[in-house]
């Protein structure tokens, strides 16, 4: 493969390259040295800079990013309003800890007016999990109760409390005995449903209709909160069926529980609103945000009822950058740019070319066993083949390498390794979305 080889791509042609390229190559080699594997599951690719939706390499290579990180960079790298408000308040203070700044309060007060109406406080955080945490800590308090009910597949961080309730073995493997009072449920993934359901309406069904039956045999008597993700994120980037989580939140209503919405990957625009709850009009007591919330500056918050939060005495809870003014001016130019430049309706607009691409795509190579997604979050389930559905993890990894080879970038993720993630940032325009679909067809190609 000569690094002049061409690819016909949309109407842009990139260049195919060889992966890691010498810089490249130099650096992953101290990384292997210095810096514990775990991290490390990527395309071989050291990022120098990044614009909009393109990245170069530490070579001098240019790559179309689908990854957005991962899923975090939904203004697009270095949007320049962004950078200037880091930029100036950096100038001017980083940090104070609890002290409280204009731009921790404003922020606090901007997140909170975005939310359904009986939510009245936000708690601003650093990472996704530090908020996730929280929300459990918080609901443990308030409600006087231990259980906390999610959901098979579901993700929440890495932390002991959000792994303690993960609904897979990936996140807590060899980590010994877990936080007591967790209590797991089948997500309705009708794909690979629990239940295996004849229709989605079916499985939909068992997965609320089971709930009760599910915590009469396993709970204590001491349930207090659900958690769950509106869409399941680091299992594959899986959609309940319409409607099945309002119907989540009345039964955890009607049960006195307290719904806590795991938003840290699906806010900021990411599905074709600023918030997935929108979709549903959901009503939850505690929402959890991250990721795009500072795209890309350390950031995320806890959004919540303050008769809830009051349960909290004054100094019991905080963080030494939760709130920090970089990062809060960072939220800031996040939420200017959402509003101005309209960026969730742009996701919802090249999300739907881009799930139409991609059901044409799946016609074409039958190692595409499920496509399934809403705005700029798009899962593609590889598999061996689509009558045993046997998960194609070896092919998915190699379907990430060539498409790097070709110019774009993809990250994966699946209870079996096998869907990749495709998360552009939210400013793509139709043509580069274009662009990397010619690129996963130009792959799917050569692999097949
Ligand atoms: C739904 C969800 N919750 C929590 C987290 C944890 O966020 P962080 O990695 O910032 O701690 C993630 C991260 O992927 C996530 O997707």
């Amino acid at each position: 493969m000569g690094d002049t080889q061409m690819v016909e791509a949309g109407a842009k042609r990139l260049t195919r390259r060889e992966i890691p390229g010498p810089r490249s190559a130099e650096l992953l080699e101290i990384s292997n040295s210095y810096e514990p594997p775990c991290m490390a599951d990527q395309v071989p690719v050291v990022w120098d800079h990044g614009e909009g939706v393109w990245v170069w390499d530490v070579d001098g290579n240019e790559f179309l990013d689908f990854t957005s990180g991962v899923l975090v960079t939904n203004l697009g790298h270095s949007h320049p309003h962004h950078v200037e408000a880091i930029q100036n308040q950096a100038s001017r203070l980083m940090n104070c800890y609890s002290f409280p700044t204009p731009e921790r309060v404003t922020l606090s007060k901007r997140l909170t007016d975005l939310m359904p109406d009986n939510i009245d406080q936000s708690f601003l955080l650093t990472t996704g999990a530090e908020a996730t945490e929280a929300a459990i800590r918080i609901a443990k308090r308030f409600t006087g109760k231990h259980e906390i009910l999610s959901f098979y597949g579901g993700f929440h961080g890495r932390t002991y409390g959000p792994m303690s309730v993960a609904g897979s073995m990936k996140t807590k493997r060899e980590f010994g005995p877990q936080l007591p009072g967790g209590i797991l449920a089948p997500f309705p993934y009708f794909y690979r449903d629990f239940y295996n359901s004849e229709t989605e309406e079916e499985c939909a069904e068992k997965c609320i209709e089971n709930l009760d039956r599910i915590v009469e045999s396993t709970s204590s008597g001491d349930l207090g909160a659900v958690i769950i993700e509106p869409y399941q994120g680091g299992s594959g980037f899986i959609f309940p069926p319409e409607g099945w989580l309002k119907r989540l939140e009345n039964w955890a209503h009607d049960r006195d529980l307290i719904f806590i919405l795991d938003e840290v990957q699906s806010s900021f625009g990411r599905t074709g609103k600023l918030f997935a709850l929108e979709w549903d009009d959901l009503r939850p007591n505690m929402v959890c945000l991250g990721k795009g919330i500072g795209s890309g500056m350390p950031a995320s918050a806890l959004a919540g009822e303050s008769q809830i939060f009051q349960c909290m005495g004054t100094g019991e809870m905080s963080s030494t950058c939760g709130g920090n003014p970089m990062a809060s001016a960072a939220s800031h130019a996040v939420l200017d740019v959402m509003e101005e430049d309209g960026l969730p309706e742009n996701a919802l607009k090249v999300g739907e070319y881009m799930m139409g691409r991609f059901e044409e795509l799946q016609k074409k190579h039958v190692c595409l066993g499920d496509v399934r997604g809403r705005g700029l979050v798009i899962g593609l389930e590889f598999v061996e083949d689509r009558e045993s559905k046997t998960p194609a993890a070896d092919l998915t990894s190699r379907v990430l390498l060539k498409a790097g080879e070709l110019g774009l970038l993809l990250g994966k993720v699946g209870m079996y390794g096998n869907v990749v993630r495709i998360a552009p940032p939210l400013v793509v325009t139709e043509e580069e979305a274009g662009i990397g679909i010619d690129i996963i067809d130009a792959a799917l190609k050569e692999l097949s």
